[in-house]
């Protein structure tokens, strides 16, 4: 077994979450201190295995498997210690301290790759401010790029010779092809980025470990990036987290845009906290690191179909991630403009103004729905209504989840089956409905949507406005539901002939003085309510 530092995996198991790394396994809800779920190592239907993110430990009462962090990785997913180490260090968005146990080889070898990189982007810098590099230089300025940004940034030019092949003649070629910045052809070596504006690629520690660079002459691909190599991870690696991190803290939020020069922009204009992806996919890594610092991100994306495609993606990466505390919203730059333009043309003022207005993510995901099925049709809707549920699945604390499903239900409830544009279709006259009932039965619908739901048919029929507004229901839900049920009944009794309908109404209005006659009407109420609901139905039709 390797050995590791204890700090080291002491810093990962501060770092990251264990109820996030359970949780992305299997599905935990808060109850009391700890979360609980359905033990992954025996089989079991009532959850009986318990995670304690305070102490870092999880238990299962069934079978009794417990562990930390690094255990449940290497057991859930048959790994060994190593592996489940480096697993959670990616995952933690820190390197692996494996310089220590490496070979001395290794280690040199990192160096190397590191004091190339380095260098390189000291020639691309030096470049630019020579006749060479002038045509990226003025680009650069033109676009609102300072001297003072420039050299913060680390901002080059790459010539359209073989410079690096060049200039390090010396050093043997596997070493530069290990960095990405040289290529071995028919020819011998070449260089990958040629007569392109060079941005360094940072990791967490500030070293530059690849570049990105962009097509100075309209060529395409407009931009090419270092492909992956061992200190490279495009996948891991966020541009401009390294200039973001404090920022992010101190701000207490992220904003993820998705160009990187957009991203230099929003830092240099009071959005210190931005970042962006490399290249245009953000991946679940992306989003673990950042919420490893808070669970608060505003996705900042063009408000053209791609950007809409984009920021959905960033949704479903996002919801595994999200607590009762978190705020993820979704802003969007329209005009196929995007942040850097924004605040070339229009300022700070507007951008401040894009982000303040970001959507939160469960209006977000609800516009999106609404937008992408056809909700009036029963099948939009039941498309929706799955999709949705998809969605819900994803949050790992069940609390939260049940508590936005019944915020959809509501919204179903409401904007789905429209009650405003119902048609009235009052079929018998409710001669005695006061203005009191009318507003009980408001109140239990908007209450209690999931409740109406099953009365739909029912409410739906009667001339009464659910959409205007009306107090919160201190009815129980049973209370609520035996009311509308209740009230169906009284429907019911309209349709019997005088007599019959003398004796009931009689019972129902006078037990109110006698409240085992209620209990008793209660009780048969309950017992005929889905006869009554059939009843009605064949005498309507
Ligand atoms: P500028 O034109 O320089 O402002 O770039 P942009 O950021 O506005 O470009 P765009 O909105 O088209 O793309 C957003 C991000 O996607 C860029 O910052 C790049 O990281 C990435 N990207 C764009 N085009 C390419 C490409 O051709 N190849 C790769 N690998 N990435 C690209
Ligand atoms: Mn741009």
């Amino acid at each position: 077994m390797a050995k590791f530092d204890n700090s080291f995996t002491d810093e990962l198991r501060q770092r990251l979450s264990l109820v996030d790394v359970i949780g992305r396994k299997i599905p935990l809800t808060k109850k009391g201190q700890n979360y609980w779920g359905c033990c992954p190592f025996h089989n079991e239907k009532t959850p009986s295995f318990s995670v304690s993110e305070e102490k870092g430990f999880y238990h299962c009462f069934g079978c009794g498997e417990h562990g930390d962090i690094i255990s449940f990785t290497m057991k859930s997913e048959n790994i060994d210690f190593k592996t489940a180490i480096s697993e959670l260090a990616n995952m933690a968005g820190i390197k692996m301290p494996e310089l220590k146990q490496k070979t001395p080889e290794q280690k040199q070898a990192e160096e190397n790759y590191v004091k190339i990189t380095e260098s390189a982007a000291q020639i691309y810098q030096d470049l630019l401010y020579t006749e060479i590099g002038k045509v990226a230089l003025d680009y650069i300025k033109k676009r609102g790029f300072s001297d003072e940004m420039i050299k913060k940034y680390r901002i080059g030019y790459a010539p359209k010779n073989n410079i690096i092949s060049s200039k390090f003649a010396n050093t043997k070629v596997d070493k530069l092809v290990a960095t990405g910045l040289v290529r071995v052809g028919d020819y011998g070596p070449y260089d990958f980025f040629r007569d392109k504006l060079m941005f360094p690629i940072f990791n967490a520690h500030g070293q530059i470990v690849a570049f990105s660079g962009r097509s100075l002459d309209g060529s395409e691909p407009k931009y090419i990036n270092t492909t992956d190599t061992e200190l490279f991870h495009k996948r891991q690696t966020i541009f401009g987290f390294n200039f973001a991190r404090d920022a992010i803290h101190r701000q207490n939020r992220s904003i993820v845009v998705e160009g990187q020069i957009d991203a230099i922009q929003m830092q240099n204009h009071g959005f210190s906290e931005t970042v962006a992806p490399l290249g245009t996919a953000l991946t679940e890594d992306h989003v673990a690191i950042l919420c490893k610092s808070n669970r608060n991100i505003v996705f900042c994306f063009d408000g053209d179909n791609a950007g809409q495609k984009a920021a959905m993606r960033a949704c479903t990466l996002v919801l595994p991630f999200l607590r009762d505390n978190s705020d993820v919203r979704f802003a969007f730059v329209s005009g196929g403009k995007d942040p850097d333009e924004i605040l070339k043309n229009q300022g700070e003022p507007a951008m401040k103004k894009i982000i303040d207005n970001a959507v939160p993510l469960i209006d977000f995901l609800w516009d999106n729905v609404n937008k992408n099925y056809l909700i009036n049709t029963p099948n939009g809707r039941t498309q929706a209504d799955k999709f949705l549920k998809e969605c819900l699945s994803k949050i790992t604390d069940k609390i939260f989840q049940n508590e936005i499903e019944q915020e959809y239900n509501g919204r179903k409830f409401n904007q789905w089956h429209k009650w405003k544009k119902e048609k009235y279709t009052p079929e018998i006259e409710l001669p005695d409905t006061d203005s009191m009932t009318i507003n009980i039965i408001k109140s239990i619908v908007q209450t209690y949507p999931e409740i109406s739901e099953k009365h739909l048919d029912f409410l739906s029929s009667l001339n009464i406005h659910f959409d205007e507004d009306a107090p919160k229901s201190d009815l129980s839900p049973e209370n609520a539901e035996k009311f509308i049920v209740s009230f169906k009944l009284q429907k019911y009794i309209q349709k019997l002939d005088q007599e019959k309908q003398q004796i009931l109404s009689d019972l129902l209005n006078n037990s109110e003085s006698n409240i085992e006659k209620i209990k008793e009407i209660d009780e048969k109420i309950k017992e005929t309510h889905e006869k009554l609901e059939l009843l009605l139905d064949m005498n309507n039709k």
